[in-house]
């Protein structure tokens, strides 16, 4: 078949944000605490903190009943301004919308015998919203947000029986809301569990060696691969028509020079990134992960069906993030951070944004093409962006060509990699409007394309101000990505 000169008529053109960043309203309506409510502020911007989690650091959230240490407890108060904010979204031109569900507003502690009916109705009156503008909702059902009770309960995702409350949630969702979405998400960056207690729910701050961390996060990755794989036989049986998927951090990598013993690093690097995918688009463990599960002493735990609810649960399309890109060695000058999850050396070719997150726009059709040739089936980038400091002109305005830029260039190299044949269901940049960052709890680290006046402690009139960027984008979702 020949290749497609351009994005589908029906190109997903949207925004993405997570409930936990994004509502506020965190203890109102009987909505229980959430993970990500008691990981407090990073103290340094380039510190990924959302896996230093206690014991001791969650009692001392819940004895805190402020939002000032918690930032995402606050978020940008969408809860009570969703309606303007959707107005906002659909003068861009949204086709879609991608969200979150917090699950603790629909069961507060997890294991609720039934669910929190105000929860239920404020995604109701969300998609309704929604509705009235055609924005197509395409739902996250776990974006960092597991219900707290569950980690004091169980240790989240490490027991097992977190399965059955996760399903029993999915249920609830899908039947209430069987006719209003048809998008779903099972799990936000999935191998974000691998790297501790914000995708796991799992505390192991307490345990003294590396690989009885990884024995608990590939156990608990583990359970959520399960679920997922029951969560979409369980959606279609309630509707045939949905179409759920999963969700990646993506992270391109490169190998440092053209030794082969960093070009065989970087495929093992590689491969770490794509076994996630591999179990969900394939429904199997990789063989190649055998060989690190022996390296590392985990021996995982499985039920005997577990491998045929893999094999039958396969996702229906793949998304994922896309930032950055990184760079592997065989021999790593040191432990750099580069981003969320993502460790490498600099790349001399690219520049960085302030948060030194390394700016790749080539990388992102790569990537496409890459997880296009390995699984064939539909691709979906979820979250693409920006993270900058915004400054109000003095005329009022706020003039963020830095974030044109990035964006203009990432769309462009979109369009090649559809040019090359990729199947691209659509573009849900992060963050449209400027909520709480995910890694630092900054406000100040701003997406949007719509500014919200809220600084880092919490000041502000949570005033939304259109950026630039705004007409912009307006004018790219228009044109159907041709006018850039
Ligand atoms: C992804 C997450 O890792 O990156 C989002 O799915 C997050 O929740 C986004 O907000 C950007 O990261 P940050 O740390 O800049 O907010």
């Amino acid at each position: 078949e020949q290749a497609p000169t351009g994005f589908k008529p029906d190109f997903l053109w949207g925004g993405a944000t997570a409930a936990n960043q994004l509502e506020g309203g965190w203890n109102l309506d009987g909505k229980g605490l959430t993970t990500a409510e008691v990981v407090k502020k990073a103290t340094d911007r380039k510190v990924f903190s959302m896996s230093d989690v206690s014991k001791e650091s969650i009692k001392e959230a819940i004895a805190d009943k402020s939002d000032t240490n918690y930032p995402k407890r606050r978020g940008v108060d969408f809860y009570h301004h969703y309606k303007e904010d959707i107005a906002l979204f659909a003068e861009m031109g949204f086709k879609s919308y991608r969200m979150s569900i917090a699950w603790p507003r629909i069961f507060p502690n997890g294991d609720d015998a039934e669910p929190n009916e105000k929860g239920l109705a404020f995604y109701d009156d969300v998609f309704d919203e929604l509705a009235k503008y055609d924005i197509e909702p395409v739902v996250t059902l776990s974006h960092y947000e597991m219900p707290l009770h569950l980690t004091q309960k169980q240790n989240g995702w490490a027991s097992r029986s977190t399965i059955d409350d996760f399903l029993k949630y999915t249920e609830t969702v899908f039947k209430r809301y069987r006719d209003k979405v048809h998008y779903w998400l099972t799990f936000n960056e999935i191998n974000s569990t691998t790297f501790g207690f914000i995708g796991s729910g799992s505390v192991d701050t307490d345990l003294s060696t590396t690989d009885e961390k990884l024995q608990l996060r590939y156990q608990a990755l583990h359970h959520q691969f399960v679920a997922s794989a029951l969560a979409v036989k369980q959606g279609h049986e309630i509707n045939s028509e949905f179409e759920i998927g999963s969700m990646l951090a993506r992270t391109q990598t490169y190998p440092a020079t053209p030794n082969p013993e960093d070009v065989r690093a970087a495929q093992d690097a590689d491969q770490a990134n794509l076994f996630y995918t591999d179990v969900q688009v394939r429904g199997e463990y990789p063989e190649y992960m055998n060989r690190f599960f022996n390296e590392h002493y985990i021996v995982l735990q499985m039920a005997p069906d577990d491998e045929q609810i893999l094999r039958e649960g396969k996702v229906d399309f793949l998304s994922f993030s896309y930032y950055m890109s990184t760079v592997t060695s065989n021999q790593p000058a040191g432990d750099d951070s580069v981003g969320n999850m993502t460790f490498g050396e600099k790349n001399p070719y690219l520049e960085t944004s302030d948060w030194g997150w390394q700016i790749d726009p080539i990388g992102l059709r790569i990537s496409l093409n890459t997880l296009w040739d390995r699984y064939r089936v539909p691709l979906f980038i979820v979250e693409n962006g920006l993270g900058a400091v915004d400054q109000i002109s003095e005329d009022g305005q706020i003039h963020d060509q830095y974030r044109i830029d990035y964006l203009r260039k990432h769309i462009e190299q979109m369009a090649e990699a559809v040019k090359d044949g990729v199947d691209l269901m659509g573009y849900t940049m992060w963050g449209p409007i400027d909520i709480i960052s995910a890694s630092t709890s900054e406000m100040s680290k701003r997406y949007g394309f719509i500014y919200v006046d809220q600084d880092d402690e919490g000041n502000g009139t949570l005033k939304r101000l259109k950026k630039d960027s705004f007409n912009w984008y307006k004018k790219v979702i228009a044109s159907n990505g041709i006018d850039l």
